[in-house]
Order: C-alpha cells, then structure tokens, then sequence
C-alpha cells in the first residue's frame, strides 16, 4: 500500500503557520482532512479514520486517512488507509469488529473489521453518478484495507445515499446489523438490517423533523442510560446537517427516543412541530432553530459520531473541527483542518427530559496555576497562552452585579480579542470571534455563536479548552458545548478574565498548561 507518508515529498519554499498547529487536537501532517469516519477501538488501539485528500489541502481525491491513539489523546498519522481510484471517492462511513465473522471476511479466531463506505461514483463508472454503499476489510486489526469485489453492496440509484453508521443490535434471533445512512437531500434517515453485512433490507426511514434547511449527513444511533440507570435506556439519534445548523451552516442535530431494531420513535419532548427550513438570519422561523437539540452551538464541530467497540460502555464521539461555509480557505499551512477532541457523552435529565452531556478528554492536568476566590469588577491578566501549549480553563463565576463576565483571550496589540461572555440578565453566553485574529481570510468567518446557559444556584461553570486556533467551551458541566475557530496571529498569546457593570466573583479559576 502506498500514501503520501512513503512518497519522498519535496521540501516546500512555502511559509508555514506552526503557530496554528494544535498541541492536543488531531490535524494531518500536510493534507487536508474533513469527517471523522470508522471509529473504532481494537485490541487495545483506538483508530481514527477520516475523510483525507492524500495528494492536496483542499477537499478532493477522497480517501480514508487513518490515525491510531492508545489514549485518546495523542494520535499517530499512519499511511492512507482506503485509497479512491479511477471509478470512486470514498466518502464517509464505518467500521464494525466482525467477531462472529458472519461476513466471511476473516474467520472465528481473527476477526475481520469492515468498513462500511459511501462510493461516490465518478464518471465513467458503471454506477456513474450515484452514491452507495460498499465494503472494505482488514485481517491486520486495521492497518491494511482490501476492497470487496462484489462491492457496491447496497444501492438506490439515489445521487445522495451516503454515510453509513453500522452497529450490531441484539434481536430474538441472535445480533442483527443495523444501518442508519442518509438520503441526504430529502432530509431522511434511512435504516437498513443484514445478517452478514452483505445483504440489506430496508427497515424504516426518519425524517425531515427539526432542523432540515440543508442537507442531513453523518448520522448515528446509540442507546445510553439516562442518569446512569441501565433500567432507564434511550436511543439518541445524531443528524449532521449542512447548511442550517443554529450557528449557520454546518452543525449536528441530535434526537432522542427509542428504538426497536427497525423504527426510530422520537419522544415527543424531542420533536418540533413541524420541521424547521431556515437556514440562517434573524426571523421567527431561524428563531425556531434554536428550539432544536444542538450538539454544539458554535460553528465549528461537525459531521460528529461515535467510536464503536469501546468495552466499558462509554460514548466517545469526535467532530470535525470546521465548517463547509469556509472550509477550504481556512489559513493554516501545510495541513488544513483538525478534529475535535474525543467526547464523552452521557444522558441526563435537564429541565425533565433526557439531554446528551458532553465531557472532553483530556490528559492528565498537571502544571494548574489557581487564581480562585477573585472579586473582579474590571479586567484581570490570566497566565499567558504559550507556543506549543494549549490552556484548560476551569472556571465558577457568580456574575453577581455584573452585566457582563467573561473571558478575553488572544488579545492582541490592537486590543483585539476572542470574547467568550456570559450575560445574566439574558441567560447567554456569546463568543464572538469578530475582531480575532485574522478573520478577513473568508467573509463568512467573522462572526458571534450564542447559547441559552442558565445559571445553577446562581453559578455558572466553564471548562474551556484553548488550543492553538480552536475553543472549546462547557458551560455547566457540558450541558451546553460551544467550539469555535480562532486564528490568533503570531504573538497573541495575552488573555485575561473581565466583568462589566458590577463586580462578579471568580469563585474557582484554575489555568492548566498541556502539551
Ligand atoms: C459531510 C460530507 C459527507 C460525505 C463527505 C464527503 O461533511 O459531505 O456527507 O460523505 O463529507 O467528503
């Protein structure tokens, strides 16, 4: 197998953006990457594949990139993993562990893994230009991939049949396979079983509910206890959608309900009325938007699933760190783009209903500087954000008399800066990123991300991670997630914490350095 990690590359005269390069998040050594695809954990590994262009950093030409963690935090690049050719791209998808080799791929005592993907056919190809779903597999826990000769494996003659999340589902007669894919231009779900991963039957479709102003991608199902009680399960389904997500353009969506093998029901506390159009801008119908269940209220983390495999019953789910408005032009070299960190994911009850709760992981926070008990009506200097270093922020702030509080990070000489501000009397914490860094590379960057956030016995606790050229923020225990891209320029590295119109309290403010 061949990739660009084997090719002598030429060196390039080009100046690169080290600065930009993430201390904890994932990015390509030089290519682009966008959808996370075929999470997996396998004997001890945990496999991150993703959408990958191996000979460019623009989308094109896409493959399978592949990177391996025993930790989930510090990730290594390894060769392409499933290559396009002449007659496909390979769009998103995933990967199940076959451990009964009811695939035929491998065999009882080494399992296969299969990876399930869109080929998105090119012209010239005998399904030219439609999208289906294929078949590759590994008997080496994941390094080297063979495609299926019978490949495509399920077909609908559809342009927009794409990004197949397979799992197992146990049924009266024994583990059936379960697929969610889309059709992504009808707003839909649709939900396929096989016995072998070879063969499928249409169960059932969902859709368009809630957010549907664009197209629904990536989507995923997965049952969680809520508040820990096994007794108490419920099925949440994830929809990517592109545009009209709440921020603008590309976001994920989230469901929850049951599921029965073949049906996805919605609660109905999850469901709006009627689906929701908008794709962006002010009016009652955008207003609506906000009346979905947002995986995350910033702009840049989408086309988010979950690992499979994972032995202890945890959800980890990761996004990519970018959004379609203006992907392409993000100004990092020579990589572009990055994924989330890894997410935890839980169900709780929030207001009465079942709600996803999102917890990063991290490393191990060592060298924390607390700065806590702090009275502040003013502006405060926090530790400075060092090269190579990404910061984790741990914050409870009583707003008090203030009017507004907050965070003011990578301020630059001009005063500039990434301001992430909570306002009591509205019960909305905003980040605006308008006067950032450099925003003037895309007009549709520039822009302020909003979040309903209720204070807690009057309290408001933050864990907000700041890496290099992303923010991470959540807000009460990651009840509300909220990522941005910031792209400080060469020398910002000043932030500080702020109240505005009375003093807050700082009760707790620990600043960790990684990396
Ligand atoms: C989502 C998406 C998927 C598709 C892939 C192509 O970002 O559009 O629907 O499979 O990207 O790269």
């Amino acid at each position: 197998m061949s990739s660009y990690l084997d090719d002598a590359r030429p060196e390039t005269d080009q100046a690169g953006t080290p600065h930009l390069r993430p201390a904890l998040h994932y990015t390509a050594r030089d290519t682009w990457l966008n959808d996370p695809n075929g999470l997996v954990f396998y004997r001890g590994t945990y496999h991150l594949y993703y959408q990958n262009n191996p000979h460019g950093n623009v989308w094109g030409n896409m493959s399978w990139g592949h990177a391996t963690s025993t930790d989930l935090v510090q990730w290594t690049e390894q060769p392409v993993a499933i290559a396009c050719d002449d007659a496909e791209d390979i769009y998103s998808g995933s990967i199940v562990v076959d451990h009964a080799n009811c695939s035929g791929f491998g065999s009882a005592e080494n399992p296969p893994l299969v990876a399930i993907y869109t080929s998105a056919f090119k012209s010239g190809a005998d399904y030219e230009g439609t999208q289906a779903q294929s078949l590759a597999y590994s008997n080496d826990a994941g390094m080297t991939w063979t495609k299926f000769a019978g490949n495509p494996v399920l077909t609908r003659g559809s342009a927009n049949f794409r990004d197949p999340k397979v799992f197992s589902y146990p049924g009266p007669d024994g583990l059936c396979w379960v697929m969610a894919a889309v059709e992504a231009g009808e707003q839909k779900v649709v939900f396929y079983r096989s016995a072998n991963l070879r063969d499928w039957e249409l169960a059932s479709e969902f859709g368009p509910a809630n957010a549907a102003g664009g197209e629904w991608e990536c989507p995923d199902l997965f049952p969680l206890p809520v508040d820990g009680d096994p007794d108490r399960t419920k099925w949440v389904l994830v929809v990517n959608i592109n545009p009209g997500a709440v921020a603008g353009g590309s976001g994920g969506q989230y469901f929850v309900g049951d599921f029965d093998g073949f049906t996805f029901t919605p609660d109905p506390s999850s469901l709006l009325d009627s689906p929701v159009y908008a794709t962006s801008g002010a009016g009652a119908e955008a207003g609506r938007l906000r009346e979905c269940r947002w995986l995350d209220w910033g702009r840049d983390y989408y086309a988010a699933v979950s690992f499979s495999n994972i032995p202890d019953g945890r959800r980890l789910m990761i996004g990519w760190l970018s959004n379609w408005d203006y992907a392409n032009s993000l100004p990092t070299f020579p990589w572009r783009s990055g994924m989330s960190l890894v997410r935890e994911v839980s169900l709780e009850t929030v207001d009465g209903r079942p709600a996803l709760v999102q917890a990063p992981v991290l490393p191990p926070l060592e060298s924390v500087q607390r700065l806590d008990g702090r009275e502040l009506h003013g502006v405060q200097p926090l530790p400075e954000i060092l090269p190579g270093e990404a910061q984790v922020i741990d914050a409870e702030i009583l707003p008090g008399a203030a009017d507004r509080c907050g965070f003011r990070l990578w301020e630059d000489s001009d005063g500039g800066a990434a301001v992430l501000a909570y306002e009591p009397a509205a019960g909305v914490l905003t980040l605006d990123r308008t006067d950032a860094g450099e925003t003037a590379f895309h007009q549709a960057f520039a822009s302020v991300e909003s979040a309903p956030v209720a204070l807690e016995d009057g309290v408001l606790t933050l864990r907000i991670v700041v890496d290099h050229c992303s923010v991470e923020v959540f807000a009460q225990g990651g009840k509300v997630v909220l990522t941005d891209l910031i792209f400080p320029r060469v020398g910002n590295k000043g932030s500080s914490v702020f109240a505005e119109g009375g003093a807050a309290i700082f009760r707790k403010l620990a600043v960790a350095a990684v990396g």
